[in-house]
């Protein structure tokens, strides 16, 4: 990477808590009394999720999987795999995938498919962030919060190289590689 990138605010935290907030509402309205699985992907996505389960005040579970899709740099490989299995039986359970980032929908369709195995009652989407410009492969999102440009995103949950996942605000790196 790029040591000269540079940093610049893209969603700021209080964009963010308000997103969060509606995203909050929208799914207590469909998951109220279902008592949802909210399935995090490992790592992005344990900023946002920690933030969404405390609007949501019915019972719920939480699980997390880790998937890999991209090696050191910024770039997909296009190759994803499990890392990280999920726990949770989700036979017959109304399951919510908590994403940080959609980017080309090749992560995505790979966990919808694993997960269709699993024979769940239902899996529905639900991503902060979403850069429609690189998709490859169609992705049905349920719930969004964000549609960003064609940059690379970091902060909130979201890493470069395992870096900045600790920024409270969604940025982006510009003069990168
Ligand atoms: P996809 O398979 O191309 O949709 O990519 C999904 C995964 O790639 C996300 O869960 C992230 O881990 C990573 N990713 C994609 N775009 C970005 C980005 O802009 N910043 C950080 N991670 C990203």
């Amino acid at each position: 990477m790029n040591s000269k990138a540079e940093l610049h605010v893209l969603f700021d935290r209080h964009e963010i808590e308000t997103a969060v907030r509606r995203l909050a509402s929208e799914i207590s309205k469909d998951y109220r009394n279902r008592n949802p699985l909210l399935l995090g992907v490992l790592r992005g996505s344990f900023v946002f999720i920690a933030d969404l389960i405390r609007h949501l005040d019915f019972p719920l579970e939480v699980d997390f999987i880790g998937l890999s899709s991209y090696g050191s740099g910024t770039q997909s490989s296009g190759k994803i795999k499990v890392v990280k299995e999920l726990e949770t039986p989700v036979r017959e359970r109304n399951v919510l995938v908590v994403e940080d980032i959609v980017d080309t929908g090749l992560t995505t369709a790979f966990l919808f498919q694993h997960l269709q195995r699993l024979k769940p009652a239902s899996v529905k989407l639900c991503t902060l962030t979403e850069k429609p410009s690189r998709r490859e492969v169609p992705v049905n999102i349920d719930y969004l919060g964000f549609t960003a440009p064609d940059k690379f995103l970091v902060g909130y949950g979201l890493d470069a190289n395992q870096k900045h996942r600790n920024l409270p605000d969604i940025c982006y790196l510009e003069g990168e590689a």
